[in-house]
């Protein structure tokens, strides 16, 4: 199977441009599933929840949905991508996966990040896997990194490979946490980052780029640099994420002491 993903400098906004430029930059590129980063289409430091729904899509009907749907089936491939999504009168900060057969899974932030907080909903959707030709891929956003319990869930699940839409500004944090969350849970990773800055309300972000698919050993298979927009591809076998094994005693899985773990309650109590 082929992976890849596309990382690039949307411009904030400009929806309809930001699709024609990833459509462009794909191009002919040929990959089974692709990753794009985070909030896509709009680009990422809205001012104002009003400014959010002036951009945000309903899924699958927005256009931007249509469009990578059209997309992906005329080249028999798939796409996790992410947008602000409008349901009914909320926002989220979301990530669809289409392919041929239109949507396959949508998923909305659990976790929001610093000013994210005061213009979107967060996340109602359990963190979910969905088949892609055949291998369960599961969908995490941006800043869920930092949550290891998110990719675990996914891999418990069953994912064999985790799509990773993201718009990163904490430099290197990412880029470290998931081959972490590759390495712990033996699976792929797929993370799609942005580039480029952006400077609204007086305050700058500085997107962090590289990008990059990591093995289910940690290994970093492919990555881009800070400033490069480009589509990245690499063949992997995605069995390889089946084998939990660690040594012939240990297991990553039937390991783990559930038993002592106590998550339920959350909070530190
Ligand atoms: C982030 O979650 N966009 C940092």
């Amino acid at each position: 199977m082929r992976v890849g993903y596309l990382q690039f400098c949307p411009r904030f906004g400009e929806v309809e441009g930001n699709l024609g430029r990833v459509l462009s930059l794909l191009g002919e590129k040929e990959a089974h599933l692709w990753v794009l980063p985070e909030l896509f289409s709009t680009g990422y430091q809205f001012v104002s929840r009003a400014e959010v729904r002036e951009l945000a899509e309903p899924v699958p009907d927005g256009p931007t949905t249509q469009a990578l749907t059209s997309w992906a089936q005329e080249r028999g491939c798939y796409i996790a991508y992410g947008l602000a999504e409008l349901a009914g009168e909320k926002l989220y900060n979301s990530a669809a996966l289409v392919g041929p057969e239109g949507l396959l899974f949508l998923y909305r932030k659990a976790h929001l990040f610093y000013r994210e907080k005061e213009f979107f909903t967060p996340g109602d959707t359990p963190f979910g896997v969905v088949n892609v030709k055949g291998v369960p891929v599961g969908l995490m956003v941006c800043f869920d990194h930092l949550f290891p319990e998110a990719a675990r869930t996914l891999a418990l699940k069953g994912a064999q490979i985790i799509a990773h839409p993201a718009n990163l500004v904490l430099p290197g944090v990412a880029q470290l946490t998931m081959r972490v969350r590759a390495l712990e849970n033996r699976v792929f990773t797929v993370t799609a980052n942005r580039i480029g800055e952006e400077s609204r309300a007086g305050e700058r972000l500085k997107f962090t780029g590289q990008s990059q698919i990591v093995s289910p050993h940690g290994e970093v298979l492919a990555s881009s640099g800070e400033e490069a927009e480009e589509a990245v591809t690499v063949e992997i076998d995605p069995a390889a994420a089946l084998d939990k094994d660690i040594t012939f005693l240990n297991n990553l899985f039937s390991d783990r002491r559930v038993d002592l773990y106590e998550l339920c309650g959350g909070k530190g109590e």
